[in-house]
């Protein structure tokens, strides 16, 4: 019995002031599903019935983060590893869940049986005029408003973990997860601190990383990320929310590892929410990739130092 994941199902975290972050989640793009007065539940328009919840709590801080299962056999598998019944799960859209706690203390729910909405309309699809390939004769590119951003999944989480090595074995042994890009301390190959981990979907293609691991003292959530429709969306949002004078953390910028464009946003609570957009895909099989983490550009666009996104 192996533990077949298909993606994300949703990120959980306490805060103090729901109604601030309900408004930032909101210009960011999420759509409110439930609010009570010490529970919020926003999901994107790609059909999800729920991919984030705040409730109330005495501080800022991250809960844990939900998978979603492939099948009924997953779930099974789980609680042969040591997961524990939860039972129905208390949140639209429902299903089962399980529950394992990773090596940073951090709930890990497995979901299954979730029921899914229609999703929303996406933006018309760009057409691109290149000096080698025209698509759009006689017309403008269609209009788009400079908006909240239309959010089509919860695409991946990053983590803070006191141990790299013991969290990715952790995420690799029970959950399957893959290293894509592993990046170790300068000059020592054996020493890795970073790392972004895809899903095992056999020979099926899944995003470069659903789950990225960075060593640090402090734990918890460095960033969540929700997929944009392209680059042209997440610019667009990048300036709806510069007007609104929220606190740009990084980008817009194109990682090398993974391709992905990225925007990096500050959150009310003091954590970071992501757009991404064009990320590459891999199967398991197309291994690992190790690097030396002093000769990583982390955005190829801009040769800004990235001051702001691990505080
Ligand atoms: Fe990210």
């Amino acid at each position: 019995m192996t533990v077949q994941l298909t993606g994300l199902h949703h990120v959980r975290f306490e805060a103090r002031d729901l109604d601030r972050l309900e408004a930032f989640a909101t210009d960011f793009g999420l759509v409110t599903v439930l609010r009570e007065p010490d529970r919020l539940v926003m999901r994107t328009r790609g059909g999800d019935e729920c991919a984030y919840v705040a409730a109330r709590g005495a501080v800022d801080r991250f809960v844990g983060l939900a998978f979603a299962a492939a099948d009924r056999a997953t779930m099974d598998a789980a609680r042969a590893r040591g997961a524990t019944d939860v039972g129905q799960l208390d949140l639209p859209g429902s299903g089962e869940a399980v529950e394992l706690i990773d090596p940073d203390g951090n709930s890990v729910l497995l979901v299954h049986g979730s029921s899914r909405r229609e999703a929303d309309e996406a933006w018309a699809e760009l057409l691109l005029n290149t000096p080698f390939r025209k698509e759009r004769f006689g017309r403008q590119q269609a209009a788009r408003d400079v908006a909240p951003a239309r959010l089509w999944r919860l695409g991946h989480i990053g983590l803070f973990v006191k141990s790299f090595a013991a969290s990715a074995a952790w995420y690799g042994e029970l959950l399957g997860l893959i290293g894509s890009d592993v990046y170790h301390v300068p000059g020592v190959p054996q020493a890795q601190i970073v790392g972004f981990m895809r899903l095992d979907r056999g020979e099926e293609w899944t995003d470069h990383h659903t789950l990225a691991l960075m060593q640090d003292e402090r734990g918890g959530c460095h960033h969540i990320s929700f997929e944009a429709q392209d680059f042209e969306a997440q610019q667009r949002t990048h300036r709806f929310l510069q007007r609104q004078d929220y606190e740009a953390i990084w980008g817009v910028g194109r990682d090398p590892h993974g391709s992905h464009v990225f925007d990096v946003w500050r959150s009310p609570d003091g954590a970071r929410f992501e757009t991404f957009s064009d990320t590459d895909l891999l199967r398991a099989s197309d291994g690992t990739r190790l690097h030396d983490i002093s000769s990583v550009e982390m955005d190829v666009w801009s040769d800004d130092e990235p001051t702001r996104y691990f505080i």
